[in-house]
């Protein structure tokens, strides 16, 4: 079959002013960032570029983390990486859920085998800290995962609460910072947060992709890591392993 490659033509979508809670608009400098030559995964040049890339992320995330990293990807994939890492068949995994992305949370962990228990609040509400002590009342969960900033009814979610009763319960605490991260204060190690996801796309002003951070990997028990991630593109391995960084749970984002 014939291609008239003619009909494709160089991609110009002209300006646009974009007022929604994301994509939003691209800084210039990222903009000529992205017009630059590509260059080889190896080439010192990028090395000095992601040492730099992960100083700045860390300063961001308020964290000391040294896996903080950048991935290509969305906030889903970030969602989904963090969870891949974490997550083992018949795990019991508490997900808070007040919104869309609470429920993607959900979808994920029982892709996984984990062993999904939801503390609901309603959509438009906080989840409230009384209600995730209930649940976690005589339980013995691998973590607790919340959306900080819920877009799709634009609550925000306090954290301090919530990571003092998920540590108490000897459970890891993951945290969805995809629309604040940038536009609120996401203060990893103040919080206690073990790990977290985020997206470029937001108050970044980047297009999309997806930076995470767990909180210190030394921090993480080594039986609170999935063993074996049930996704071999979303492991952190490969990239603990290149750098010799540290050995411990992921997260993804996107450069
Ligand atoms: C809170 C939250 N989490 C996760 C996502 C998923 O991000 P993405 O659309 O980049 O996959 C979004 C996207 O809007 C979001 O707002």
């Amino acid at each position: 079959m014939r291609l008239d490659t003619e009909q494709f033509k160089e991609i110009d979508p002209g300006s646009r002013v974009l007022m929604g809670p994301g994509p939003s608009d691209v800084h210039p400098r990222v903009l000529r960032a992205l017009s630059a030559p590509c260059i080889g995964h190896l080439d010192p040049y990028f090395l000095r570029v992601m040492g730099e890339t992960q100083q700045l992320l860390r300063h961001v995330f308020q964290t000391e983390n040294e896996l903080t990293i950048p991935v290509s990807g969305t906030g889903s994939a970030g969602m989904e990486t963090c969870l891949v890492n974490l997550v083992e068949p018949g795990d019991e995994v508490v997900v808070c859920v007040n919104g869309v992305f609470g429920t993607r949370m959900c979808d994920i962990v029982g892709r996984l085998g984990g062993r999904l228990v939801r503390v609901d609040a309603e959509w438009g509400r906080a989840v409230a800290p009384e209600a995730l002590e209930d649940v976690l009342r005589g339980r013995n969960p691998k973590l607790v995962a919340v959306v900080h900033a819920e877009t799709s009814t634009g609550v925000c979610q306090s954290l301090e609460e919530l990571a003092r009763l998920t540590h108490a319960a000897g459970a890891l605490f993951v945290v969805d910072t995809v629309t604040s991260l940038g536009g609120m204060r996401v203060a990893l190690d103040a919080v206690g947060i073990d790990a977290v996801y985020s997206g470029t796309q937001k108050c970044l002003s980047c297009p999309p992709v997806w930076p995470r951070s767990p909180s210190d990997p030394r921090r993480w028990p080594r039986s609170r890591r999935a063993r074996r991630p049930r996704s071999a593109g979303t492991s952190t391995s490969a990239w603990c392993a290149a750098t010799g960084a540290t050995s411990g749970p992921t997260i993804t984002r996107r450069l």
